[in-house]
């Protein structure tokens, strides 16, 4: 018997370790012999403990799982209460087109034999077979852009660093993933490690550069462990050191740990970090791309960016560029959570609605109350209500709206959110968060939630300043943190002006 059990920290924290070992007691019990593969999640986080066995017409799933419903699952699965069928047969998976998740949940995270089984090290094979300049370009043929807020071209800024003259270069990969909502880069350095350094190794080929770091958060332990477990047994199979899969290229990888603030995601300030330095954003230019870490050409690329490299390269970047609509090419990996019937992980080309994946992939709120809005984009993203349910999933669309796509995880709110405190959190967050090397940013946020006090204590002086100090943070401020948390204030204002007056109607 060969059974499946998350070891992702999300299906971990709904009691996966404990469901795991109940399996592993009852099959002793009796005298079964059960091969328990502790793999990543299938991104059905309603669903965790999602447990699968393995059948001849596929895996089945069961969830979610408690240690009591192990038994049934050994005397009569057919008949099991949370049986939920073939796990890809589910109709939030099988709707997806899963490229970068494709085996995330499918395989043993740390397996390398399992990882090249279901396609990997397809694409770092096939760009040890090119020239540097054709990886480059192969990358922007497929249109992939930046998956950690800004958006930028990743095949533009890899050539810039191809370009520039250094003895030594570096990709640094931003698995900091600092967004409310947003897990999908866990995720993804849990359940398919390899994929990201097969991501890295090729970038490195494609710019030249020899060493690579990935920056991850200190509040992911469990990714931690998992990426450093995979850099040494990648380095032990020779895909990464001096000789890379025997080409004679060098790259080398480790594995560092930020000590936990917002602004150290903002890519700059990571570098700091990375240095050793206080989190304090740089001014640009210079770019990274010439003068990032220690001052060397650097490549700073997302998690999701560099794990979309592999399969561009194994499949050819106009078949990823055949995904999408407008300038958002291949797969977005969404992130549902908040008050939602169906969290998880939804990987779709660009162009599903905004209204598709909350109520019809979604099922709408946890609470089977009405939507009110939802924030996309992480802290920095707007709050968009239900009358723009109707907004195509892609940068340009989002951007037209006074909102962005950022990270793409979305927070699902039900009509009984406080839009003014949320407003207000938003200017709470960036205050706490600021790294304040500029004025708009740390003096503004505290400005900011001063004034919201005051809008909710009815004072009908206060709420065109808010739009004034808006206004002053989006043009002043040196990043995007300063430059961005009007949004979600300002969406919340246009959006439900009527929460931003309460005191005032009743006076009139
Ligand atoms: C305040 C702030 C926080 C950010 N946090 C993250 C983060 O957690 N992860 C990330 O990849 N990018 C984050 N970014 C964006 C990075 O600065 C940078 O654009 C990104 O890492 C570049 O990689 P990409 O081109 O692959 O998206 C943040 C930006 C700002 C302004
Ligand atoms: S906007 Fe805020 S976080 Fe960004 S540089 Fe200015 S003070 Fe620092």
């Amino acid at each position: 018997m060969k059974v499946w059990v998350p070891a992702d920290a999300a299906a971990r924290a709904c009691g996966a370790d404990e469901v795991a070992s109940a399996i592993t007691a009852a099959a002793k019990q009796r005298g079964v012999t059960v091969e328990l593969i502790r793999n990543g999640t299938r991104g059905m986080v309603w669903l965790e403990p999602l447990v699968e066995v393995e059948t001849p017409e596929g895996r089945r799933a069961f969830g979610p799982m408690t240690p009591e419903d192990v038994t049934a699952l050994f005397d009569a699965p057919d008949s099991h209460p949370k049986a939920q069928g073939l796990t890809e047969e589910i109709p939030f998976f099988k709707r997806q087109t899963r490229l970068t998740f494709a085996r995330c949940g499918r395989i043993d995270p740390l397996s390398l034999m399992d990882y090249e089984a279901e396609g990997g090290l397809a694409g770092l094979r096939a760009a040890l077979a090119r020239p540097p300049a054709e990886i480059v370009e192969e990358i922007v043929a497929s249109g992939l852009r930046g998956r950690g807020g800004a958006g930028f071209p990743t095949g533009i800024k890899w050539r810039t660093v191809l370009g520039a003259k250094a003895a030594q270069k570096y990709i640094v990969c931003n698995a900091d993933e600092g967004d409310s909502g947003s897990f999908a880069d866990r995720m993804l350095m849990e359940g398919d490690p390899f994929c990201l350094i097969e991501g890295m190794a090729i970038a490195g080929l494609a710019t030249g550069a020899t060493q690579g770091y990935v920056y991850i958060r200190s509040e992911y332990p469990d990714a931690i462990r998992v990426m450093r477990a995979a850099v040494e047994a990648a380095t032990r199979a020779g895909i990464l050191g001096a000789d890379v899969m025997g080409s004679g290229r060098a790259f080398r990888m480790e594995i560092r740990v930020g000590a936990g603030a917002y602004v150290c995601g903002e890519e700059t300030s990571l570098l700091n970090s990375l240095e050793g330095k206080r989190g304090v954003v740089r001014a640009k230019p210079p770019l990274p791309a010439l003068e990032g870490f220690m001052g060397r050409p650097t490549v700073v690329n997302n998690v999701l960016s560099l794990a979309a490299v592999p399969w561009i390269m194994a499949h050819g970047g106009a078949a990823y560029n055949a995904i999408g609509i407008n300038r958002s090419r291949g797969t977005i990996p969404l992130q549902i959570a908040g008050n939602v019937k169906h969290g998880g992980l939804f990987e779709t080309g660009f162009g599903i609605t905004l209204g598709e994946i909350v109520t019809e992939i979604a099922g709408g709120t946890a609470s089977g109350r009405p939507i009110k809005a939802v924030q996309v984009g992480g802290p920095l993203g707007a709050y968009h209500p239900v009358s723009e349910f109707d907004l195509p999933f892609c940068y340009e669309e989002f951007a037209g709206q006074g909102g962005l796509v950022g990270h793409a995880g979305m927070i699902i709110h039900d009509e009984g959110a406080d839009m003014l405190a949320l407003a207000r959190f938003a200017m709470e967050f960036c205050a706490i968060e600021s790294c304040g090397k500029c004025t708009p940013c740390r003096i503004g946020a505290v400005r900011g939630v001063e004034t919201l006090d005051r809008v909710a204590a009815g004072d009908p002086t206060a709420l065109p300043l808010i739009e004034d100090l808006c206004n002053t943070m989006q043009l002043g401020s040196l990043c995007a943190l300063g430059g961005f948390t009007p949004y979600p204030v300002l969406s919340a204002i246009r959006h439900f002006p009527e929460e931003f007056t309460p005191m005032r109607e009743a006076a009139e």
